[in-house]
């Protein structure tokens, strides 16, 4: 109890006390006894950075951290790995597009922290939409392919790891990741084999198959179901290697200038969710989008606590009355216009009230009453933005068809996603009237 509160009173200082400054100068002045106080971090001002052309926030603490190589010779002082920083920042912004080096924190052989974009800004370093969002970017300098990085340099790693939980930047249990483990758009060798071999044995490395979150390791590490899409993506990623030499290996990003980046996503951690009583993989991309109403209370819910408070509803019931695996959506939102990740992209949902659709779709939800007013206009962009996130993540091919779940459901009849809202999305393009298409119904 005694300690609790201690470290209850710390954090509070430290919020206090730091909250207010940049990362750099957070980190310079981190009490001596945390694991922050034995880092030695190089601010972008010293490295000599450009600034960058945007940034976007990141909601902390994140649940990941994905590990990186360079794939570059090492470097072993501050002037070294500085000339290797301001490379790595040009690379970026000028061959690749991204507005700032993509990773977010960069460990040198000279085992310094050289601040990327700095812990609370969403990374260009994943090649996933979704990690870039829900990660702290960590690259190692140097080619680890068939050796490691030193001790002191890995040491310099899980200090820096225990510095982001213990200001909040990363949760306690976070996921760690290697680059291959996550990346969507085509393989990598990243972060190199023999770290990789290495980080599997750390205590908060897991299986990507063990979690939700991952959406496509089994595409792209496996390839077990899908050699057509493996060889598609190869091609790809062949190209872009033609094109710009190293881009396969730390990822060309889909965040950057997608209608991803402009959506805040609420990860389960966040509204609570109990965990799933098991998960079947859904074949993405799918063809179909359903759209529901949740039918609840009017006001709809407005806030991050009041929407959360929804979703753990909406769980309960689906799980505990009706049976279900977990919530039926795949996507919920809310009129505060964060999305709430239900079952996610790659999860088979039970929302449609058929197997053919559940298999075949994104179930998407609006919390609220629809049947005689419309969601706001905002909340309706988010929907869209989400819809073209989704397409441009892989999600959803590109000529979806939109549905709602009245035109879906046989199950007997449902007067979801509320008159009002039926009405207006027979009007939006990719809507397309039952009887012009036939997918098999089961
Ligand atoms: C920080 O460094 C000191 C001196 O080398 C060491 O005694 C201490 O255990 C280190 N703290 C952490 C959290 O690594
Ligand atoms: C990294 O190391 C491996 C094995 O030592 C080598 O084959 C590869 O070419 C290196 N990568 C680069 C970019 O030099």
């Amino acid at each position: 109890m005694g300690l609790i509160s201690l470290a209850v009173v710390g954090v509070l200082v430290c919020h206090a006390a730091f909250g207010k400054m940049s990362d750099d100068e957070a980190m310079k002045n981190a009490a001596a006894d945390s694991p922050c106080g034995n880092l030695t971090f190089v601010t972008r001002a010293q490295w000599k950075a450009k600034p960058p052309k945007s940034r976007v926030e990141m909601t902390v603490p994140v649940d990941y951290t994905v590990l990186h190589h360079t794939d570059t010779p090492q470097c072993h002082s501050l002037k070294e790995c500085s000339e290797d920083m301001r490379k790595f920042q040009k690379l970026h912004m000028q061959v690749r597009g991204w507005d700032d080096i993509g990773y977010n924190l960069v460990i040198g052989g000279d085992e310094r922290v050289y601040m990327g974009r700095g812990w609370d800004t969403v990374g260009a370093h994943s090649g996933s939409v979704y990690f870039n969002h829900h990660s702290q970017g960590i690259a190692i300098i140097g080619n680890y392919t068939s050796v490691l990085p030193s001790p002191g340099v890995l040491k310099v790693f899980h200090q820096l790891t225990e510095c982001g939980v213990q200001l909040g930047y990363l949760t306690d249990r976070y996921v760690l990741r290697g680059h291959r483990d996550v990346r969507q758009l085509g393989p990598t060798s990243c972060p190199g084999d023999t770290l990789y071999a290495e980080i599997r044995r750390w205590p908060h490395y897991l299986e990507p198959k063990e979690d939700n979150f991952n959406k496509h390791s089994s595409i792209v590490c496996t390839g077990r179901a899908m050699p057509a899409l493996m060889l598609l993506l190869s091609v790809v990623s062949i190209i872009f290697y033609a094109a710009f030499g190293k881009m396969s290996e730390n990822g060309m990003n889909a965040a950057e200038d997608s209608p991803c980046r402009n959506l805040t996503f609420v990860t389960r951690a966040q509204w609570k969710a109990m965990p799933p009583k098991r998960r079947t993989e859904m074949s993405v991309p799918v063809d179909y989008t359903v759209l529901h109403h949740t039918g609840t209370r009017t006001p709809p819910c407005h806030s991050l606590e009041q929407c959360s408070e929804d979703m753990r509803r909406f769980q309960k019931l689906h799980m505990e009355v009706r049976g279900w695996d977990d919530i039926g959506y795949n996507f919920v939102i809310g009129s505060d216009k964060r999305v709430y990740i239900g079952r996610g992209w790659d999860t088979v949902g039970a929302h449609a009230g058929s197997v053919y659709y559940n298999h075949h779709s994104q179930g998407i939800a609006i919390i609220g009453n629809y049947s005689s007013v419309l969601p706001d206009q905002g909340t309706l962009r988010v929907f869209h933005q989400l819809m073209e996130c989704g397409v441009q993540s892989g999600y959803l091919t590109d000529r979806y068809v939109l549905r709602g779940h009245r035109d879906v459901r046989q199950l007997g009849p449902t007067s979801c996603p509320g008159d009002t809202l039926y009405a207006e999305i027979r009007r939006w393009p990719h809507y397309l009237e039952p009887k012009e298409d036939n997918p098999s119904k089961l």
